[in-house]
């Protein structure tokens, strides 16, 4: 973020007309830290003087609320013409946009691909309608020529499929591919259409010069520069303390919500030794295990993109709760819900039977019908001791 805001300086400072374009995306995973992180990148990402952005279905990963929310409050310019709200019929975003630069129009418009599934994180959204993008095309592309010169496509879409659509709308001028899955740093036409992708975003800025016929407002000249933001960047100070000021806020806002997970169980004086130490006498059983699922629990999160959130790892681990358990900095070797998270503590190793009574009674820390999370990820079923042992039993 601080490369790009001295990419951005640079840019400014040479003053020539510009159009500043994204294809979507901006926003990150489905989880409450993301979330956060998504509403930094979209002030900053205001502050870099967009022009338009396409609508990426991870832009509605926390609902259609907080993306209203965030155009509102750093009046971000997105748009998109072909995804409705199922209820009232109507767009979510404006269906175009016409911008004046240079002295050309430029008509902007943006369609995400049918098979980007959207998944939202909201509690209760709105039910999204995502129509054909050729459909839609075919009759608005018409309607802007008429509105501007040259006919911008952010497509989030990714580039097979664009092409398609290209070969079906053919008037279309300059397209922006989102989604897509490598950069072009050469220019590229696909009928009339001149295409350009940058990608990873954040890690990958594109640039176009472009000549433009304001007769048809096809692309007579171009040259095509990308640049990564890497080492060789330097950082843009004023956005680098923003970025670490918040970087400190996320930490304890982690701090925070670790601390609904006080570490006040079992003992300071006891230690975890690790599936590993136990499975030098326990062979056997450690194959066992291995063949169930709580040996890769910590990987189902991660699977989720979940893999550092507290709230998912207090049931997902070995000792989250207990003193000298796992702890998301240090002890990545007590993932997973090993052998010491029902029989407890390796150092209080006996055989008077309590390491058996105490597993028995550990299912239902984690197995809670009620309190699980992620209860409704798939077949809710009632926890019961002997149907479940049977499954695990060793
Ligand atoms: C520390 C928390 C924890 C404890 C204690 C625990 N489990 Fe689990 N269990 C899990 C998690 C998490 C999963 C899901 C693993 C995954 O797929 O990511 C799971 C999965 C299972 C499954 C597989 C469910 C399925 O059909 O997919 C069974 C069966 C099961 N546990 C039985 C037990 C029994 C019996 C006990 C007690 C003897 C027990 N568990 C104790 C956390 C725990
Ligand atoms: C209270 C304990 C608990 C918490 C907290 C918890 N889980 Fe689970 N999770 C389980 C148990 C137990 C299972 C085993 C499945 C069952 O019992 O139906 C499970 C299963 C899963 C699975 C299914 C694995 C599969 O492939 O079927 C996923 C994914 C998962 N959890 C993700 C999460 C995420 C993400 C969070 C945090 C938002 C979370 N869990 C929080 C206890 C918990
Ligand atoms: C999900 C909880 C859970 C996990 C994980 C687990 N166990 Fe157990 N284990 C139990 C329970 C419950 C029993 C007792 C069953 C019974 O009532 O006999 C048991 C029994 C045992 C026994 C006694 C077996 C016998 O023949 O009587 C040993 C030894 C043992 N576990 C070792 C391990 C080791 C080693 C690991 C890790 C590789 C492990 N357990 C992982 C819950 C667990
Ligand atoms: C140096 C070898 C050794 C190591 C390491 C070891 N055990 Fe054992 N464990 C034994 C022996 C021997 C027994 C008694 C015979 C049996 O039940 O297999 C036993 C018994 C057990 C029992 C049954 C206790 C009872 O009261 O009947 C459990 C549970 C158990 N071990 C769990 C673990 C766990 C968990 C670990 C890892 C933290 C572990 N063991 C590490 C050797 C070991």
């Amino acid at each position: 973020m601080a490369r790009r805001a001295t990419y951005f300086n640079k840019i400014w400072d040479e003053n020539l007309p510009l159009l500043v374009l994204d294809g979507g995306d901006l926003f990150g995973d489905r989880n409450r830290r993301a979330q956060i992180q998504s509403e930094f990148l979209a002030k900053q990402t205001a502050s870099f003087g967009y022009d338009a952005i396409g609508l990426g279905e991870r832009d509605l990963n926390y609902g259609f609320e907080f993306l209203q929310q965030m155009i509102a409050e750093y009046d971000l310019p997105f748009t998109n013409a072909n995804v409705r709200n199922a209820a009232t019929g109507e767009l979510l975003l404006p269906e175009y946009l016409v911008i004046e630069r240079g002295g050309v129009r430029f008509g902007i418009c943006s369609v995400l691909g049918p098979a980007h599934r959207i998944t939202t994180m909201a509690a209760r959204d709105v039910e999204y309608e995502v129509a054909d993008p050729v459909t839609v095309l075919q009759q608005l592309v018409p309607r802007l020529r008429e509105l501007s010169d040259c006919v911008v496509l952010l497509s989030h879409f990714g580039e097979q499929p664009t092409e398609t659509v290209l070969e079906q709308v053919p008037t279309v001028d300059i397209v922006v591919l989102g989604h897509a899955l490598r950069s072009f740093d050469r220019p590229r036409t696909v009928h009339r259409a001149f295409v350009l992708a940058a990608v990873p975003e954040g890690q990958r800025i594109g640039r176009a010069d472009l000549g433009i016929d304001l007769q048809t407002g096809q692309v007579m000249t171009a040259q095509i520069a990308l640049t990564a933001l890497n080492e060789a960047f330097e950082h843009d100070p004023v956005m680098l303390a923003e970025v670490d000021a918040f970087k400190q806020r996320v930490d304890d806002l982690r701090d925070a919500q670790r601390a609904a997970f006080p570490r006040d169980q079992g003992s300071p004086a006891e230690q975890f030794l690790g599936d590993n130490n136990c499975k030098a006498c326990h062979t056997e059983i450690h194959r066992q295990w291995r063949k169930t699922s709580h040996s890769r629990a910590h990987l189902s999160l991660r699977g989720r993109n979940m893999q550092s959130e507290p709230e998912c790892l207090v049931c997902h681990t070995t000792g989250y709760r207990h003193y000298n358990g796992f702890d998301e900095h240090e002890r990545a070797n007590l993932s997973n819900v090993q052998c010491e998270a029902c029989h407890g503590y390796g150092t209080q190793h006996d055989r008077t039977g309590e390491m058996l009574k105490v597993a028995r009674e550990s299912c239902t820390r984690c197995h809670v019908d009620s309190e699980r999370p992620c209860h409704d990820e798939h077949k809710d079923e009632a926890f019961d001791y002997a149907r479940f042992w049977e499954r695990i039993a060793h």
